[in-house]
């Protein structure tokens, strides 16, 4: 064999084995990850970074849970579970829907799942073949499209307004409907806008789905963070018929300080969850065992901390978005929920000469060292997602450093 044969059959070997599939060529990596790992990496470089990109609350996970798996592991309980979760965390969960939201599921109509993030993966996994399409309202939390991708659908984005929230009205829901309709993700409240949808809103949709037999996948992880006297609705609560065609997502990352233990839950129609238990049996086994005993304690702990925290981010709230608002060139709606502001920062991004608004949040961290997420990630390129889930000192200093950003680029 000549040498350059050689190198070249040398080459097509390695070029086969590197080549990416394409399902992940196309990924677009999570925004709100990369920024929080840029600032955590301009901070160890000794830079007086402020990072408002994070979707997690600042607080450590309460003690009585931490005990609580500790006590786990003192006992052993360190061994593979159940693929859909221990028995026990089921109940407490269909104990703990029942209370918030007067709605009945088995065990078998509940998986636990490693975070709500991978509930709804193999959600989509579960239910999409290719070509189904599934309706996302933008601006949506940035994991809903790519993960649909993943699964082989098609992410249909239909674009809302701030004049109505930045809610789906039932109108856009009908006009966005195809016979591959498969889905829609409903987020309430949502990431990253902190609306919330009234009951009443919801029953407008529920009749378009059951209209269309549309599924609906309803993401309730903020439920418990809400900071006006509403209550948060379940779209499943409405009638028996819309909870035969919902699946609810939730978990206890955000609620209960718990982000890094991975634990979140789905619950929906038995054939769905089963399943999606039968996914996970050959993809995750089953969430950490650990953890599920962390979420255990959680879910059977009333506890004055999570009232505080709450309590915390309410007074947060008020703080940042009083702040925010009164920028020149950024209007900001007041969110009910979570623990974002979503500004549109457009007019200022204009005026001091930055083409999009992604090059304004750039300049932003390079001049002012402070970092927030660009709305293009979330679908909505004029607005920009800053957390509050940060000390009041930051948040001023947060707001001072935007405040003369915008002033220092005011032409
Ligand atoms: C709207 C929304 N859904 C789901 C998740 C995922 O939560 P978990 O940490 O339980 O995977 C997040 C996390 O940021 C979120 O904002």
């Amino acid at each position: 064999m000549s040498n350059f044969v050689l190198n070249d059959y040398i080459n097509r070997k390695v070029d086969k084995k590197m080549s990416l599939s394409e399902r992940v060529k196309n990924l677009t990596p999570s925004s709100t990850l990369a920024i929080s790992a840029l600032a955590s990496e301009l901070k160890q470089q000794g830079h007086d970074v402020i990072g408002l990109g994070v979707g997690e609350p600042d607080f450590n996970t309460p003690d009585y849970i931490i005990e609580a798996a500790k006590k786990a592991m003192d006992e052993g309980k360190t061994k593979y579970t159940a693929s859909g979760g221990i028995p026990e965390l089921k109940q407490a969960i269909a104990k703990q829907i029942k209370v918030d939201n007067d709605l009945s599921y088995s065990t078998d109509e509940i998986i636990v799942t490693s975070g709500a993030k991978h509930g709804l993966y193999a959600l989509f996994q579960t239910i999409l073949n290719p070509e189904d399409e599934v309706i996302i309202p933008a601006p949506y939390w940035v994991s809903y499209p790519e993960q649909v991708k993943l699964a082989g659908g098609k992410p249909m984005i239909i674009e809302t307004v701030e004049d109505n929230h930045f809610k789906i009205t039932p109108e856009q829901l009908v006009a966005a409907v195809t016979d591959k309709t498969k889905a829609i993700v409903i987020n309430s409240p949502s990431n990253p806008t902190g609306m919330v949808y009234s009951k009443e809103e919801l029953e407008k949709i529920g009749e378009v789905c059951l209209k269309h037999n549309i599924l609906i996948i309803s993401d309730e992880i903020y439920e418990k963070l809400i900071y006006t006297n509403e209550k948060h609705v379940s779209i499943a609560q409405i009638s028996d018929d819309l909870k035969a065609q919902t699946i609810v997502i939730n978990g206890v990352s955000k609620t209960y300080a718990m982000t890094g233990w991975r634990i979140g839950f789905a619950a929906g129609p038995k054939e769905i969850i089963k399943a999606m238990t039968s996914h996970a049996s050959q993809s995750t086994s089953n969430p950490t065992s650990i953890a599920q005993y962390g979420a255990l304690a959680a879910y059977e702990t009333e506890s004055d901390s999570i009232t505080e925290m709450n309590k915390a981010f309410s007074h947060r709230l008020e703080l940042f978005y009083t702040l925010i608002k009164e920028i020149p060139g950024i209007t900001c709606l007041k969110p009910k929920g979570a623990f974002y502001l979503f500004p549109n920062v457009k007019e200022a991004a204009t005026r001091g000469g930055f083409a999009t608004v992604d090059d304004w949040v750039s300049a932003l961290l390079e001049e002012e060292k402070l970092a927030v997420v660009p709305g293009s990630g979330f679908g909505a390129p004029n607005n920009i997602r800053l957390s509050y889930a940060a000390s009041e000192d930051l948040l001023k200093e947060a707001a001072k450093r935007i405040r003369r950003f915008v002033e220092n680029h005011s032409s």
